[in-house]
């Protein structure tokens, strides 16, 4: 059996609410199993000390001259160079926008890049939506193709990049899939855009958590020239996130968000607009969710990505191998434990001939395990997985449109956080024998607006006995 790293043991006891114990339907309680880290983590403890204290020094940033401003001021510089150091990123040339999170970032950049009539977006089949709706908005995109395996086509990508290599001025590519956890070799891709022209996005929200991102040098033929990041994918969910890139970028243009902050001087007919990053953060920024943000990414340097990515690649080879040994259980994407270091560990799966919806509600209700289902917003990468053809999409489509989400296609994702244990795992796998075996409790009903399975007679509100405002 696998080796568990010590640094990695104490890990979970720096988890806020690791050993939190949740209600289950037949009245006892048991410790929540977190297996939905792709969505969010939980905060460290570092995290919430950090925010404890600076709340006593919090105060505006920027405009103000008593102590606590200026304070907070460098503590908010603070933030940015830590975040560009964790990167890679050279602060001569980049700087960090901080935004609320990934779809922010990433909506920023598509509204700020230059783009022409004519001018084309190279992405994948496999992109979250937030890296590929905001691109549609501005130019013509192209998706390249998805192997039956859910990796990229990279035949199809390098085909499309050269046959469109005069229009295309911008490859979105993300660091790791949502959903299959498969990483794009995002360095060699980096590398093809260059070679024809095209400049390179990473959307990394996925990647940081898990593995050591680099941007390189700026004069690097493999550089990162932008990557989008959210800290509540890494252990700081405090409502920041990121847009990091070259200063010179942000400089040009005029900004898409205007108000305070964002410039030097106003008359009534005129307006000079700062410099980046400045430029493109108006209005009162998050300085507690930069600090918070700052504060998990030094933490994270201290335990070394190499060995969470270690400890994950373990707990995603041992998970793979219990899942495709199990019958009832299909895994999309790659199935190979022996590979388990070359992707994160967002393993999707589903339980032959129960509902996505109904596996994950047995799942939290009865087991009290917290894993997503549905589509994942990648509605594009999981049709292409599951195979679903244009005549069942059109019946799927038709149901959506009279608010019917009841039983639509999808999967059942487990994801892995750093603190996650082999004991997470194997309370997963033993729900899942339950649910194979029919022996689960509830009997449970789907509320079609949503798709979603609750036990019949369900309170929504039941919830908030256990915590409210
Ligand atoms: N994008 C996040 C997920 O995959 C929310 O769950």
């Amino acid at each position: 059996m696998a080796i568990i790293d010590t640094k990695i043991m104490d890990l979970r006891s720096e988890i806020v609410g690791v050993d939190q114990l949740v209600p289950l339907l037949d009245g006892s309680q048991d410790t929540y199993v977190n297996l939905d880290n792709a969505a969010s983590t939980p905060p460290f403890k570092i995290v919430q000390e950090k925010v404890d204290e600076v709340f006593k020094w919090y105060s505006s940033v920027h405009r103000g001259a008593g102590f606590k401003s200026l304070l907070s001021t460098q503590l908010f510089e603070e933030a940015r160079e830590i975040v560009l150091d964790f990167v890679g990123a050279d602060e001569d040339h980049d700087v960090i926008i901080f935004s609320r999170n990934t779809s922010e970032a990433l909506n920023l950049l598509a509204k700020r890049f230059p783009f022409q009539p004519g001018d084309m977006v190279l992405t994948t089949g496999m992109e979250h939506h937030s890296n590929d709706l905001p691109w549609r908005a501005r130019a013509e995109v192209l998706h390249a193709g998805i192997l039956p395996d859910g990796s990229l086509d990279m035949q199809d990508f390098q085909d499309k990049l050269e046959k469109n290599a005069k229009n295309i001025r911008l490859v979105a590519v993300t660091g790791a899939s949502n959903v299959s956890g498969y990483m794009p070799p995002i360095y060699d891709i980096a590398e093809m855009a260059h070679k024809h022209g095209a400049v390179v996005s990473v959307d990394c929200a996925q990647l940081l958590p898990h593995r050591k991102v680099d941007m390189l040098p700026p004069d690097s033929p493999r550089h990162l020239d932008f990557i989008q990041f959210a800290a509540h994918k890494v252990y700081a969910p405090l409502g920041s996130g990121g847009l990091v890139g070259p200063r010179d970028f942000f400089n040009r243009g005029e900004p898409d968000y205007r108000g305070g902050g964002t410039v030097e001087i106003v008359t009534l007919d005129e307006v000079m607009w700062t410099s980046s990053p400045e430029k493109d953060e108006a209005g009162s920024p998050n300085v507690i969710g930069a600090v918070a943000l700052a504060a998990s990414l030094k933490f994270l340097s201290q335990v070394g990505m190499d060995t969470i990515a270690a400890h994950e690649a373990e707990l995603t080879s041992y998970t793979l191998e219990k899942l495709t040994s199990m019958s009832g259980i299909k895994v999309f994407g790659s199935t190979d434990p022996s590979r388990a270091q070359d992707r994160v560990g967002a393993i999707p799966f589903h339980v032959e001939g129960v509902q996505h919806g109904l596996v994950a509600a047995i799942l939290g209700f009865e087991g009290g395990i917290g894993v997503r289902d549905g589509c994942f917003c990648a509605h594009p990468y999981i049709l292409r997985l599951l195979n679903i053809s244009d005549v069942e999409y059109a019946q799927f489509h038709e149901r959506v449109k009279h608010r019917n989400r009841a039983d639509l296609p999808g999967l059942i994702r487990m994801s892995f956080g750093c603190y996650s244990n082999f004991a997470d795992v194997d309370r997963l796998v033993n729900m899942l024998e339950c649910i194979i075996s029919g022996n689960f409790n509830g009997h449970y009903e789907v509320h079609k607006p949503s798709g979603s399975y609750f036990p019949n007679g369900y309170d929504p509100t039941s919830v908030r006995k256990h915590f409210s405002i």
